[in-house]
């Protein structure tokens, strides 16, 4: 639909000549900090002056940014100011724990304080333009990038979008400690083939709208101002040349009304795709709807010739331009270039203990406790422990992938945690093992720094250190798991096991006969089957952030009680890959017994359930379900129901639990998903205290995409379960009504 015009942008507009407005589409970065592509933009000043630039990324500061808004201010001919961009994917220099962990707390309020804290922090060091959140819904622990999201579910990964979108923009985004959000990647991501990073993806239109599409649509209507296609292809044609995608879906269906970026040189690379020369890609590319390209420079080399050539029209760039000064519009820019320079705010906005005492806070959320084992944890403050692992004291693996923007050093290794909080524990530490022995795969992990470095000492020493410790000591624990750059963009694993070096020590240690604690960090779900079947305890951690260590001791010692809760499916073994809760029947459906039966679906030498499924997650007390019930066996399509469960805390601790609601579809007019998550409250219960928690219910959540692509719903028998985890059994139904 036809938006109503801005008067400053409608005056610009009329002043720019085609050559200025193919400017507006350029995204530039000069480079100088983690570079996030291959390539880095040259000439960066020239071209900002020539008023061949919309806008840069990878600048920061408010002295830079002010020194780069003047230039484009007082030397391009109109003076239009630019976007300035940057990736804050979990916090900005208080790093907050990678996407997948934060998700994980099942708490949208924490999730949107974090985005909120992010863009004050972003917008003091002089960012006007986020890249994030990555809504990609992921269901493949060979990718990397899995790290970056809120896991498999489209439900819950819609809230979770929503909320930080609502973080970053927050009510106005004029405002100087606001961001503007891009939604990223449109679309499908998630789903490359094999796992593997930037590989094809070929998927039904019914798996897109009812699985894969409705994160990036919640955005969408909670106004998110951009969004940034993805590098793989969608029907054959790669998304930043997608026309059905970016204006038929996003703009025309959706009535998206802000501006489309494409990922880094994503226009150049549907070269390589197969879809004709730099001309040829930048022409689909713009006609398609994408209004931004991201350093690849195609849109400015050769957007002009394609006017010239009627490839392209005028109006099209015109509309593409107008997109981005609407966009600097919003941010309040076009009235004031240096709304986000402000050299005071640094000091007062960044890495303030507030700040981190939050990032704190989060990463405890964020743990999940995997496996109990003869009640270990918590443990006491007073206790002998030998902290053991090559993640126990190590600075460079606590931040996680894709935070460019924070410093490792500044860190806190579990190790000073450890002695922070129990200052009268006897803590012994030693390495027991490299992250991985094997030097190739090493190098190609340290791109960024060095995430995995290889001790001198033989592995034969460094093993025998740590058993000497762990025999000097009451208790172990092991902090083992993923280096931060194996996860993360390319770094897709075919093996998603603990590295072999780490493997060994923990089954030395276990071999002591000394209680076992692992603090697993990672940035995927991993195949853990081996350790879950020793005799120890798991609390994930995912890579928790700037306060790691202090986060680990505020859990291992219980001043906090675990509550976080899985977002992702943990496999038995790649084989199950892709393995999610919302599966189908199919028409022969796996034996219940998991015993293997011929002419069913399920495999010889696995079951189909995972290790470890979605929605889990252990506690220090222990929570009872009871009493799950409807308040109405019919539900008419006007109506709502009311669907509750008592839950009481039945342990020894005060804890909190995430109470989980899932429906079946039983019959409808297209296969529906064995269940389905439908709602989710997190709450606190007190030793011995029962709540009653009451999820309502209309036929607004039954709906879904049917093969017309209809969003509907239709009448029949629902059945619906509360958990705290999505492997429990149906316990009631309910019938809309025609
Ligand atoms: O925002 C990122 C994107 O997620 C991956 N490619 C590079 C972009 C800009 O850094």
């Amino acid at each position: 639909q036809a938006q109503e015009k801005i008067p400053e942008v409608e005056e610009l507009l009329s002043k720019m000549t085609l050559e200025e407005k193919i400017g507006q589409l350029n995204l530039l970065t000069p480079g100088g900090g983690v570079a996030t592509g291959s390539v880095v933009s040259e000439d960066v000043e020239a071209k900002i002056k020539a008023g061949n630039v919309g806008g840069v990324f990878g600048v920061s500061s408010p002295e830079k940014v002010r020194q780069a808004q003047e230039i484009a201010v007082k030397s391009s001919r109109l003076g239009i100011p630019l976007l300035i961009g940057s990736d804050i994917i979990h916090g900005y220099k208080t790093t907050f724990p990678i996407p997948l962990g934060l998700s994980s707390s099942w708490d949208l309020e924490l999730i949107k304080e974090s985005a909120q804290i992010a863009a004050k922090e972003a917008t003091a060091d002089g960012i006007n333009w986020n890249f994030s959140p990555m809504v990609d819904i992921a269901r493949d622990p060979r990718w990397g990038r899995i790290a970056e999201g809120a896991g498999e579910d489209p439900y819950y990964g819609s809230q979770v979008a929503k909320a930080m979108v609502q973080g970053y923009q927050g009510e106005n985004l004029t405002q100087p400690n606001t961001m503007m959000s891009t939604v990223k990647h449109m679309a499908l991501y998630g789903a490359a083939e094999a796992g593997r990073d930037y590989n094809s993806v070929d998927m039904s239109r019914l798996k897109m709208f009812n699985e894969y599409l409705p994160p990036y649509k919640a955005v969408v209507d909670a106004g998110v101002g951009s969004v940034m296609t993805s590098f793989n292809d969608i029907d054959g044609i790669p998304a930043s040349g997608n026309k059905w995608l970016l204006t038929d879906l996003l703009r025309e269906k959706w009535g998206f009304d802000g501006f489309v970026v494409s990922d880094y040189t994503s226009v150049n690379e549907m070269i390589a795709h197969g879809m004709g020369d730099l001309q040829a890609v930048s022409a689909l590319a713009i006609n398609a709807g994408l209004d931004m390209d991201m350093v690849g420079e195609g849109f400015l080399t050769t957007l002009k010739k394609s006017v010239d050539e009627g490839k392209v029209s005028e109006e099209q760039i015109t509309k593409a331009a107008r997109r981005i000064l609407e966009a600097k519009h919003k941010l309040g820019l076009l009235e004031d270039p240096y709304l986000y320079s402000d050299e005071s705010r640094p000091e007062k906005d960044i890495l303030t203990e507030e700040n981190k005492k939050f990032a704190r806070k989060a990463a405890t959320r964020s743990f999940v406790f995997l496996k109990k084992h003869e009640n270990t944890l918590p443990l006491a403050k007073n206790s002998n422990i030998a902290l053991i692992g090559p993640l126990a004291d190590n600075k460079n693996n606590m931040l996680g992938t894709w935070a460019p923007t924070g410093d490792p050093s500044l860190s806190i290794p579990i190790l000073q945690g450890f002695k922070n909080v129990a200052p009268n524990a006897t803590i012994k530490y030693a390495k027991g093992a490299n992250i991985s022995n094997d030097s190739t795969f090493a190098k190609k992990v340290n791109v960024f720094g060095e995430r995995i470095s290889i001790s001198d000492k033989s592995s034969d020493a460094l093993l025998q250190e740590a058993l000497d410790v762990a025999n000097a000591s009451d208790i172990i624990v092991a902090v083992v798991g993923e280096a931060t750059e194996m996860s993360g963009e390319a770094a897709s694993r075919t093996d998603i096991t603990i590295p072999d070096s780490q493997k060994k020590l923990i089954r030395e240690l276990v071999n002591t006969g000394k209680p076992v604690v692992l603090v697993l960090m990672s940035g995927r779900p991993l195949d853990i089957s081996e350790e879950m079947n020793l005799p120890v305890s798991i609390l994930q951690i995912w890579h928790p952030g700037i306060e790691a260590g202090n986060a680990v001791a505020d859990v291992i010692f219980g001043d906090y009680n675990p509550s976080g809760k899985l977002t992702a499916t943990w496999p038995r073994s790649v084989g199950q890959i892709p393995i999610y809760y919302g599966v189908k029947t199919t028409g022969r459906p796996g034996p219940e017994s998991g015993d293997f039966q011929k002419f069913k679906t399920n495999y010889l030498d696995s079951p189909n359930t995972p290790l470890l499924p979605f929605g889990y997650g252990l506690s220090y007390t222990s929570f009872e379900y009871s009493d799950v019930k409807v308040s109405s066996k019919e539900m008419s399509a006007s109506a709502s129901i009311e669907i509750s469960a008592t839950v009481t805390n039945t342990g020894n601790y005060d804890g909190e639990e995430v109470v989980q609601l899932y429906i079946h579809d039983k019959v409808r007019s297209i296969t529906p998903p064995v269940k389905e998550l439908k709602g989710f409250q997190k709450i606190t219960l007190k030793k011995g205290e029962s709540k009653t928690v009451t999820f309502t219910v209309t036929a607004e959540d039954l709906k879904f995409y049917n093969s017309q692509l209809e969003y509907v719903f239709e009448p029949g028998e629902f059945e619906f379960f509360i958990a705290g985890s999505s492997d429990a059994e149906f316990a009631g139904s309910f019938t809309l009504k025609k």
